[in-house]
């Protein structure tokens, strides 16, 4: 190379420097800042993936997704040979559109479920074996309908007791009539509907001691079966009247354990009541009076001490998702103040404990 083109050259190369100095760098969110930690999650309605002001949001915050309602059972299979997937198809497409992973919520639950599975055709009350083969039939049909898009399940939600004593098992209507056997049957049958699928129990409370030994049981106790289960899913739903640092070192103790017996933790619907009207209950009222700057600060405080540790434990977690995407949405109303974003889906103070973690002094 001659003198002439070696000094244009190295001109050349000072200019795009310079320039690509020069340009503002966009701003980060959430999903960047925890590339290297953990996936970050948000559960959608169909408002949230249809209004461009809210997609945008998602897309520049998140890289894992999970239909608040869309998917589970009763929602999506309403009746005997009812199939109404038109919701859950529009959320996967979304993924699919944008490459976003989407977390399967859920495939058994005692809550918004396929209630007539309990009633067999002639009007008799079922049995356990009409109940299996039309639950089985569920899990294949829509485990196999979103599989090239879910990359995980929870597959049985909430099956535990919120009692320390007694029974651990929930006494549901799953559980009057089949046992805790019907567990460890969902897991098979979504295990054999796609293999590759991560498979979840999923449970709110799980950092809770009585509740978490009893989970951590029952997972231990299927491993030792062999029945495929890869991991728990901790729901996460917080309250900041509870105490701040108190719900972090649960967390912290919680992971510690359920880590002992499953290679995945997600953290899989994330959001902490503030408002102390509730005195600590679920309130979906959307008049509750205003929350107090004080409480605020306390908020920002929860969710900094909560991912401090989730960040410590990013070995074993996988994903942290928040139950919606801003207070506008959210299912504990919006004067509860549990999320990120506000109602107008502008970032809290505590979006910025969240994402700037970095620049935290230690
Ligand atoms: C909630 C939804 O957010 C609400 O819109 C719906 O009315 C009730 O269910 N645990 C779960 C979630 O596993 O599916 C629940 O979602 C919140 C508690």
């Amino acid at each position: 190379m001659n003198s002439t083109i070696k000094i244009a050259c190295i001109a050349f190369a000072a200019l795009v420097c310079t320039n690509t100095v020069n340009a503002k760098k966009p701003e980060q969110g959430l999903k960047d800042a925890y590339k290297g930690y953990f996936s970050i999650g948000v559960a959608v309605n169909q408002r949230n993936i249809s209004d461009p002001q809210q997609t945008a949001l998602i897309l520049k915050e998140f890289n894992s997704i999970t239909s608040e309602n869309d998917m589970k059972p009763g929602e999506i299979h309403p009746g005997r040979g009812v199939w109404n997937f038109e919701k859950a198809d529009k959320v996967a497409n979304f993924c699919r559109e944008h490459h976003i992973k989407l977390r399967g919520h859920n495939l058994c639950w005692h809550s918004q479920f396929c209630n007539w599975m309990f009633t067999s055709p002639d009007g008799t009350p079922a049995t356990k074996e009409q109940v299996y083969a039309e639950l089985k039939d569920h899990i294949f049909t829509v485990v196999n309908r979103y599989k090239d898009i879910v990359y995980c399940w929870d597959v049985v939600n909430e099956a535990m007791s919120d009692s320390p004593t007694g029974n651990p098992f929930r006494d549901s209507r799953m559980y009057k009539l089949c046992g805790h056997d019907f567990i460890d049957s969902c897991f098979v049958w979504a295990h054999q509907a796609d293999p590759k699928a991560l498979l979840f129990y999923n449970d709110y409370n799980a950092s809770q001691t009585h509740k978490r030994d009893h989970i951590y049981d029952m997972v231990k106790a299927m491993k030792d079966k062999g029945i495929p289960i890869d991991g728990i899913g901790m729901q996460g739903h917080y309250n900041v009247v509870y105490g701040t640092q108190n719900m972090a070192e649960q967390v912290d103790s919680a992971i510690t354990m359920y880590s002992k017996v499953v290679k995945h933790i997600q953290f899989t619907e994330v959001d902490i009541r503030a408002n102390e009207q509730m005195g600590g209950q679920l309130m979906f009222s959307r008049d509750a009076a205003p929350i107090t700057d004080e409480i605020k600060a306390k908020l920002t405080q929860s969710y900094a001490n909560l991912f401090q540790v989730l960040r410590k434990h990013k070995k074993v977690v996988d994903v942290v998702t928040f139950w919606n995407l801003s207070d506008k949405d959210s299912w504990l109303g919006t004067r509860n103040y549990p999320l990120l974003f506000d109602e107008n889906l502008q970032p809290k103070a505590a979006y910025y404990a969240v994402r700037d973690f970095k620049k935290l002094k230690k």
